[in-house]
């Protein structure tokens, strides 16, 4: 039998669906699971591809059936099991080794792995992968951060098994160390916003307008031929209309509304909040997602205070709506792309903005037309302070902010719940606001304090004349 030109652990979801990428795509991988069993029935259902893998019940078989120096994906569970399986592959490897870690990593454990393992000869890559079950099967978005070095070692076999838009691969290496990891992390961000958007805008629909799932489901179908499409859009249309078979009933109905979260969008809000960058649509999206497992004390707090009500409709909500979600989205994607650019100075990576648009359009959960745009701002004006200030931006933004202003004021009316979208819109309105209203915080400050001030008409710091007010 061949030697293997790859490894992979963990033949979980993502893991066996990446490796059967891997192998369709013409490479010869060795595959390794903690529970052998796993590692059988996975080759036992390769089919066609299954001349192309390799099966190992060991740690040593595995480094011994592919060939130096060796990359091996390690795709398990984010946190200690990523640990443990590095400790394990250590003694099996030799120099220029690469351990790939395809998971949802914290990027300072990425950090500290790199760390880690300097000097050991040894070479790490830490990669983000999006796409779900079937990215990893037909074309994920891959996020990669390591030595520029490292990432041309296994560039082709990534750039094969990627996502493909307009025929660029969506994989690009993105930066030195846990540059990768984090770029992915915010992906989750943005996608925690991006969902919690469209759920309040379902939330307008449902209890605002009392839309039955079906006709929400083909509003959301309409919108994804237009400025709005996307992959989450177009899963949305696709889940209203679905029936559970047992109840008839439509499936979305007998959901509990309660969401869990696994980690990488609260650390996008920590990392944007150490930041000190704004990302109040990201945070309001991981707040609702906590709130959402409030489910007894919300039950107990409609019977207190009563829930929303019906809005009037009117000709003009539905198109209201479909722009509104389209100035949320635009500000929460400026938001965190000014997240990127902060953590990319702090950090030193230089992440390329336009790069990671790029690579987005295609492959991951929030792929979108919408991305291309993006890519195309960061392109022309990379120096752009905020995505809200590139010319193609201002425009968009131009002609959607008011349908946000109408429909946050009339779902506020109607107490129907808007956590993302309003903070999406107070976003905006505190960034377009040539003076504010720190001034009196200032001056609060400086009262209570002695903290001092800065004057509009001269330099320095000054403290005010409270005296006989204090
Ligand atoms: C992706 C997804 C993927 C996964 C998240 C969901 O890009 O493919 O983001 O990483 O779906 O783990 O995260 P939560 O469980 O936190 O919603």
């Amino acid at each position: 039998m061949d030697i293997a030109d790859i490894g992979l652990i963990g033949l979980g979801t993502m893991g066996s669906n990446l490796a059967l990428n891997i192998a369709e795509n013409g490479h010869r991988i060795a595959v390794f699971n903690r529970t052998p069993s796993r590692t059988h029935h996975f080759v036992e259902t390769a089919a066609a591809l299954r001349d192309r893998i390799v099966p190992c019940y060991s740690i040593t078989d595995l480094a011994a059936e592919i060939r130096p120096p060796r990359p091996i994906i390690v795709m398990v569970q984010a946190g200690v099991a990523v640990d443990e399986q590095i400790a394990l592959l250590q003694p099996a490897l030799s120099a220029n080794d690469i351990i790939i870690d395809a998971g949802n990593a914290n990027f300072h454990d990425t950090v500290r792995r790199f760390s880690e393992l300097s000097g050991t000869g040894l070479t790490f890559i830490g990669m983000g992968v999006s796409g779900g079950e079937e990215g990893a099967r037909h074309g994920p978005s891959i996020m990669v951060g390591g030595t520029r070095e490292s990432y041309a070692r296994v560039e082709s076999v990534l750039t094969a098994i990627s996502a493909k838009y307009k025929g660029e691969p969506c994989c690009a290496w993105l930066g030195e160390g846990g540059a990768g990891h984090f770029v992915k992390t915010i992906h989750n961000g943005i996608e925690y916003a991006d969902m919690q958007m469209i759920a309040e805008i379902y939330g307008v629909l449902r209890d605002g307008l009392g839309l039955e799932p079906k006709a929400i489901g083909e509003v959301f179908e309409t919108w994804n031929e237009g400025r709005l499409n996307s992959f989450l859009i177009e899963i949305t249309g696709k889940i209203l209309t679905v029936h559970d078979p047992e109840t008839g009933r439509p499936v979305v109905d007998l959901i509990l509304d309660r969401a869990g979260q696994k980690g990488t969008g609260r650390w996008s809000v920590i990392e944007a909040q150490t930041l000190g960058i704004p990302a109040t649509a990201i945070e309001a999206a991981v707040a609702a997602r906590v709130i959402s497992g409030m489910k007894s004390e919300r039950v107990a707090a409609e019977k207190a205070y009563g829930g929303p009500e019906r809005m009037t409709a009117d000709g003009m909500i539905v198109p209201a709506l479909e722009l509104a979600l389209f100035a949320g989205k635009i500000a929460a994607y400026a938001q965190g792309f000014a997240v990127m650019d902060g953590a990319s100075k702090e950090f030193g990576w230089n992440l390329p903005l336009a790069t990671i648009a790029k690579i987005w359009r295609a492959g991951c959960i929030i792929r979108s037309q919408f991305l291309d745009t993006i890519a195309a701002a960061f392109s022309e004006t990379a120096t752009a302070p905020n995505l809200l200030m590139a010319p193609a931006f201002v425009e968009m933004m131009k002609e959607a902010h008011p349908a946000l202003r109408a429909v946050v004021s009339r779902a506020a009316d109607a107490g129907l719940p808007m956590p993302a979208l309003s903070s999406a819109l107070a976003y905006f309105d505190g960034y377009r606001q040539g003076r504010g209203t720190s001034n009196l915080i200032q001056a609060q400050r400086d009262f209570f304090g002695a903290h001092g001030f800065e004057r509009i008409d001269a330099e320095g710091a000054h403290h005010g004349p409270w005296g006989s007010a204090a």
